[in-house]
């Protein structure tokens, strides 16, 4: 395998965990392992809500802390938690310095949205529904800006080299799979590239987010934490379409309720905050009106009216796309895979159990989630661990090194995964490892999965992905209860015994 030796810090993805690293790490040189071209096919770019910062006076870290411990169903890192929220309205400060266009109010406060099990309205948002464009935006610019930051894109890594428990090299490959990999051997590794939607065949997700980053790392022995807390969005559109278009939560914010086809509010009967319940209870009531063909839908008509079109733009863009006027129309919703709540183990300072690896964004499990996700944490979470990140590799780094550009030529063929052998392993996860869960599907998967992985094994990117979605099945198999995104029929309540995060490594879920 040809080698490219580099001073640069390898940062593989380029959502907004890792380009606010590589911003926060200049003048050290990096160089960002993006997939598609800047902007595209990031989960990060598709947020909609927005970022969750007490930025009311009368609002409070400690209550944000205290949310988000409540929402995550008993196995919050309540240290994590605080450490996150303390510090959230520096950070969307630092994003209005660097450009993001945040609504504002006509007094220069910052427009706030209310969303699920958010005890205050304090969803920092863009242009209503597009959070996530409009930060990443702001960055883009930014790093196309920084000299320090060299971008590769259209390629992804799918492998580390290990030796002796630490990280030497990572390798890299077209994005398509049309070349063999080369082995880039930089000064240290961050991981930010992405959790495990697309693992299953219902998602949010930009198509290419498949667990392959986390894979990469559990196959190359690293601890993954909580892969079986994966996050379903309650409100993804009913519309056919892969991946499915999100309505964001903040409409149920603002009015929308659900009803299904006989006219009823569902949710009034499930929990006291009916639709603003949290996310995971109202992904099951949702699931369970699917399952009883009960035609759920989003109704925005009554509180939202003819004001969708402004607050609500990619919402309705994405409705008049499928035939649908929100303004006099429902919206047929159904659960999808969303966040995943699991990932590769990291701890408080950034880092992986392997040494020279670092992780941030949805790709870390750093325990702020738990079981269930508190919305718009997920982006706040990248911002606070992408700077600790870079904090933490600057000083293992010290002095800052001057590095040439990288140039990467591929030379020999690479060996695409089959897309029956992808669609087949999504399919899966969605019958068998989705919203509610029991022993004997979860057996099946694991068996399905490990026929699939032989059948493909020239394609790393393709074992990376088998790899995260054994991990997930394996630990919803151990855990014997039913906790926040977790719900198993066969056990259906929580139990003391499991009221600790998971953590399992690739070779244990290979034995169960
Ligand atoms: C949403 O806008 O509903 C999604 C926000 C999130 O997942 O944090």
């Amino acid at each position: 395998m040809n080698e490219v030796f580099t001073d640069r810090i390898v940062i593989v993805g380029a959502g907004l965990g890792a380009l606010y690293a590589a911003l926060k790490l200049a003048p050290h040189p990096v160089v960002v392992v993006s997939p598609e071209s800047l902007g595209k096919g990031t989960s990060s770019s598709w947020a909609q809500g927005g970022v969750a910062a007490a930025m009311d006076p009368a609002d409070s870290p400690k209550d944000h802390a205290r949310d988000t411990v409540n929402a995550g169903a008993g196995v919050v890192d309540a240290e994590v938690a605080e450490l996150v929220t303390q510090e959230a309205r520096d950070y969307i400060l630092d994003l209005t310095s660097m450009g993001t266009p945040f609504d504002r109010t006509k007094d220069g406060g910052y427009v706030l949205s209310r969303e699920a099990a958010h005890g205050f309205a304090r969803v920092v948002r863009v242009k209503g529904d597009q959070a996530g464009a409009g930060i990443m935006g702001a960055l883009i610019e930014q790093v196309r800006a920084t000299p320090s930051i060299q971008v590769l894109e259209g390629m992804m890594a799918v492998a580390l080299d290990v030796d002796a428990g630490r990280v030497t090299g990572i390798e890299i490959q077209d994005a398509d799979e049309d070349s063999a990999p080369v082995m880039l051997r930089g000064t240290g590794v961050l991981l930010a590239g992405g959790g495990s939607g697309g693992l299953y065949a219902l998602t949010t997700n930009p198509p290419r987010i498949r667990g392959q980053v986390i894979g990469m790392a559990a196959r190359a022995g690293a601890l993954i934490a909580d892969a079986e807390f994966v996050q379903f969005h309650p409100t993804a559109m009913d519309v056919g379409e892969d991946p499915a278009p999100l309505a964001t939560e903040a409409l149920r914010g603002e009015g929308a309720i659900l009803i299904n086809r006989h006219s009823e509010r569902f949710m009034q009967a499930v929990h006291p905050d009916a639709e603003l319940a949290p996310r995971d209870v109202v992904a099951r009531a949702i699931f369970a009106q699917v399952q009883a063909g009960n035609c759920p839908v989003l109704d925005t008509r009554k509180d939202i009216g003819a004001h969708i079109t402004d607050l609500f733009p990619s919402v309705v863009e994405h409705c008049v796309r499928n035939g649908i006027d929100p303004v006099n129309d429902p919206i047929p919703i159904a659960p999808a895979a969303h966040y995943h709540m699991g990932g590769v183990k990291t701890g408080t300072d950034g880092r992986a159990s392997l040494r020279g690896l670092w992780v941030c964004g949805e790709a870390s499990s750093t325990g702020l989630h738990g079981a269930n996700r508190l919305a718009s944490n997920g982006l706040l979470e990248a911002l606070v661990y992408a700077r600790i990140c870079a904090l933490s590799i600057a000083a293992d780094l010290g002095e800052v090194k001057i590095a040439n550009p990288i140039d990467i030529q591929f030379e020999t063929c690479g060996v695409r995964a089959d897309p029956k052998a992808v669609a087949e392993l999504r399919k899966t996860m969605t019958q068998f490892v989705g919203v509610v869960r029991d022993a004997e599907g979860l057996t099946t998967a694991l068996r399905k999965i490990a026929t699939l992985e032989a059948s493909q094994r020239d394609s790393a990117s393709f074992l990376n992905m088998c790899a995260t979605a054994t991990l997930i099945a394996a630990s919803a198999l151990v855990r014997q209860e039913s906790r926040g995104a977790h719900e198993r029929s066969d056990f259906p309540v929580a139990s003391e015994k499991f009221a600790q995060r998971s953590q399992m490594l690739f070779a244990e879920a290979l034995t169960i």
